[in-house]
């Protein structure tokens, strides 16, 4: 089992495709363990691109993130890292493939609509830096039987 924190980015939410994205993830199979809406701070988005700070995209894509409310999610289930990274789709949005959430709802430019952590590590530090561990649910689902176990 793995958890992977993603962001529905204020793209995401002002163009009203929010719960559509979040519907793909659940169709999938994933299960919801955090879900709430956050007005980020500079400082919140700023840590949470920190490894891109000092890059020329740097300013922008924090304003981005400020701009509107995001949608702060924790998902988990089996490969939930690398199945949520291939559900999203290449960064930029024309060269996402048909199928993902980025090529089928998103354009150009870098309006990419969501961010999936890329590794266990990255999703470890996103999840703990939006979320503190009493919003993080743990819990069975009668259905995961069908939807994880193998004969
Ligand atoms: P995201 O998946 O949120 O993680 C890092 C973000 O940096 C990425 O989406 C893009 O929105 C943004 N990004 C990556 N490369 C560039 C670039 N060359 N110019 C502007 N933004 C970028």
């Amino acid at each position: 089992m793995e958890r992977t924190l993603v962001l529905l980015k204020p793209d995401a939410l002002q163009r009203a495709i929010a719960m559509q994205i979040l519907e793909r993830f659940e169709r999938r199979g994933l299960r919801f363990i955090g879900l709430k809406l956050v007005a980020a701070s500079r400082e919140q988005a700023s840590q949470h691109y920190a490894e891109h700070e000092g890059k020329f995209f740097f300013d922008g894509l924090v304003a981005h993130l400020q701009s509107g409310p995001v949608v702060a999610v924790v998902l988990e289930g089996p490969e939930a890292i690398s199945v949520v990274r291939a559900m999203v789709g290449a960064t930029r949005p024309h060269e996402a493939a048909a199928g993902t959430i980025r090529g089928d709802l998103a354009l150009a430019g870098l309006r990419n609509l969501v961010h999936a952590s890329d590794s266990p590590e990255t999703a470890a530090r996103e999840i703990a830096h939006w979320f503190d561990a009493d919003e993080v649910l743990d819990y069975d689902r009668q259905l995961d039987r069908w939807v994880y176990e193998s004969d």
